[in-house]
């Protein structure tokens, strides 16, 4: 599956001009729900962002986000957190089949460490939004058509492949 390989991480943005259709919006958030998840839970809300303000503000909460300014659309995924961490991998196999249903579509993508341990973005986001306080943002990607093209990756490593023993 080669988008696999052809997605890759937009941190020089995106082109401002050029806007993601709904259908394509759709198309990504089916893709994230269709994601596997421990006992079917499927425990993910989606926050869908376009008003330029917006992004923009979500630009300046990091240093390391400011690409959501020029983003089309951030999906900010959102779920209540568990005890044991298996939130945390429903919620990245979500992300990861959004990203790979957009690079499908000839649409760039970025995603950001807003995490659960971050305090500081959780608090700022949900005031933004009107978030319910029981929910937790994961992470959040932008998603627009890329301002720079990049080379699929190849990362194949054979020593970090162990088999029958570590
Ligand atoms: C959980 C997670 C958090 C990330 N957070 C950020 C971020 O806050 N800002 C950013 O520009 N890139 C972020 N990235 C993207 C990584 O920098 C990127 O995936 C990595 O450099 C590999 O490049 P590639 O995505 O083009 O393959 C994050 C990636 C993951 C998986």
């Amino acid at each position: 599956m080669d988008e696999v390989y052809r997605r890759r991480s937009c941190h020089k943005g995106f082109a401002q001009s050029r806007v993601v259709s709904e259908d394509d919006i759709r198309a990504i958030l089916k893709a994230g729900m269709n994601a596997p998840s421990a006992e079917n839970s499927q425990p993910w809300e989606f926050l869908v962002l376009e008003d330029r303000g917006a992004l923009v503000k979500l630009g300046n909460i990091h240093e390391w986000t400011n690409a959501c300014a020029s983003a089309s659309h951030v999906v900010i995924l959102l779920a209540e957190p568990d005890e044991g961490g298996i939130q945390d991998i429903n919620m990245g196999i979500c992300a990861e089949n959004i990203m790979l249903e957009a690079t499908h579509l000839g649409i760039g993508s970025l995603i950001m460490g807003i995490h659960p341990g971050d305090d500081q973005a959780q608090e700022t986001i949900k005031m933004m939004f009107a978030i319910p306080d029981s929910y937790t943002a994961y992470t959040m990607i932008a998603l627009g058509y890329p301002a720079e093209a990049q080379e699929p990756n190849n990362r194949w490593i054979e020593s970090k492949v162990h088999r029958g023993q570590f």
